[in-house]
């Protein structure tokens, strides 16, 4: 007669032996391979690895501190830990499904290596505070190289502003033209964009940088031990202040992917505007051929595919915050496995602004703008038109009758098919008998921009105070 179901050896799917799941104990049968396959997560969850053997270095650490294992053990564990991550690190490292996660197959294979020292490790601790831990060490990291990277953006934004300074284009409302402004001001809106996505991320790390791990499975444990030890050891702010919150909870993964959506659409916006610059209608700036490709069918294109993409990619992580955003939503406390589904979107959500962050910041720098087609088509929409109204104001009109004569002098113009500052004195006169010769300071493009003298104004002045402004800010520790 064949042994029942729980003593025979699970076999995977080449007929070889499973190891046995660790919690497998009480099961009749082991997991088929469907359900084997549905609820592992090592696929994705590897790339937690060093932070999961940070984390269990601290927590064994901190387990010998307090007496809880011997030092022998510790010993053991954190040898077994150092070839582990020499494994992991050259690629030799058997990640398997029979061990579920990335969990698993570490304990698992620590126990290989140094037998019943890795079976203490999981004293008072779960897998649900172990993991929410490796997710806020990853975050945090990833957080800093994000930062790091839109720092490197905001300098290729700084070096272009700082030299086009007094570089004059049209600036747009409803995408037609509004008011002469400068590059270099154009691009510090940008700059101003990512320093809050900066800010933002900053307060999300202080939030992400909290220790779950002591929380066990979501009740404590009834071991003495001290969290506080291992939020020292791996620079954590602080340790969770209730337990159920602590593992369940993913509120930092949303609030992070907020600001990564949000970057992202910052990013999507500038996109957007690079391609319509490029487009030779505009023809504003000039991205090197690095940046371009062609088509396989139209030999003449020269086509923006890397702003494209970045303006595409907005939307996955967009996708990825509404998807952490339904995944928490009706989740009971405490843990749920629902949580392992985290994982992917934030990932996801990380490599796809990483990645936009660091080719924008090459694509930035790397981008040539087009004075004569900037000038040209600031010439073309009358951009000077308030600064009309706003020099009759200072003679004495009431704002409102300023604008109504405007209007009528830009009618007279577009008949004429000149601009503004094409019309002749005797013709501008007409309109208003304050116009006096002096006007003509006022319809300049570089009139026009120069008197917009204040800060946060489009003057070059301003511009290069902002710059520097900016260079002083970003010295700060
Ligand atoms: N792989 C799991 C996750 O990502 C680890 C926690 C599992 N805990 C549990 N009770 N099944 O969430």
């Amino acid at each position: 007669m064949a042994p029942p179901a729980s003593k025979r050896p699970p076999r995977n799917k080449r007929g070889a032996a499973r190891a046995p799941a660790p919690w497998s104990e009480r099961f009749d049968e082991p997991v088929s391979d469907l359900v084997q396959r549905f609820t592992a997560s090592v696929s994705f969850d590897q790339r937690l690895a060093p932070h999961d053997i940070a984390a269990s270095l601290a927590h064994a650490r901190m387990l010998a501190a307090c007496r809880v294992i011997s030092k022998v053990d510790l010993a053991h564990i954190e040898r077994g830990m150092r070839a582990i991550r020499a494994e992991i690190d050259a690629g030799r490292f058997a990640w398997s499904l029979d061990a579920e996660d990335v969990h698993l197959n570490i304990e698992r294979r620590l126990t290989e290596l140094v037998g019943e020292a890795g079976k203490r490790l999981h004293t008072a601790r779960s897998r649900n505070d172990q993991v929410a831990t490796d997710v806020r060490l990853w975050l945090r990291e990833e957080i800093d190289v994000i930062d790091a990277l839109l720092a490197r953006l905001q300098e290729a934004l700084l070096a272009q502003a700082g030299r086009h300074a007094a570089l004059v284009m049209p600036g747009f409302t409803h995408l037609q033209v509004a008011q002469p402004v400068t590059f270099g001001h154009h691009l510090m809106a940008y700059f101003e964009m990512f320093e809050r996505d900066r800010a933002r991320l900053a307060g999300c790390r202080e939030r992400v940088n909290v220790l779950p791990l002591g929380a066990a499975a979501l009740a404590g444990t009834t071991f003495p031990i001290e969290p506080g030890r291992v939020a020292r050891e791996l620079g954590f702010q602080a340790v969770a202040a209730n337990s159920i919150d602590a593992v369940s909870d993913r509120d930092f993964a949303v609030e992070f992917c907020a600001h990564a959506a949000l970057a992202m659409v910052h990013l999507s916006r500038f996109a957007e505007e690079i391609v319509l610059w490029m487009n030779p209608r505009f023809g504003f700036v000039r991205l090197p051929d690095r940046f371009c490709t062609g088509s396989s069918i139209m030999p003449q294109k020269k086509n923006p595919d890397v702003p494209e993409l970045v303006r595409g990619k907005s939307a996955r992580a967009i996708g990825d915050l509404v998807a952490l955003l339904a995944l928490m939503k009706g989740q009971p406390l405490a843990y749920n496995k629902d949580n392992q589904e985290d994982k992917e979107p934030l990932f996801d959500a990380a490599d796809t602004l990483r990645d936009s962050l660091a080719v924008f910041a090459e694509l930035v720098a790397g981008m040539q703008p087009v004075p004569g087609a900037m000038r040209a088509a600031a010439l073309e929409g009358f951009a000077t038109a308030t600064d009309l109204a706003d020099y009759l104001v200072r003679k004495g009109v009431p704002f409102r009758d300023a604008h109504g004569v405007v209007a009528r002098a830009v009618r007279e113009a577009e008949a004429l098919g000149c601009d503004l500052s094409g019309l002749p004195l005797a013709v501008l006169r007409r309109f208003s008998p304050l116009i006096g010769a002096d006007v003509f300071k006022s319809l300049t493009l570089e009139g026009s921009v120069a008197a917009r003298n204040h800060a946060g104004g489009t003057a070059p002045a301003q511009v290069r105070a902002a710059v520097a402004r900016a260079r002083r800010r970003g010295k700060r520790p």
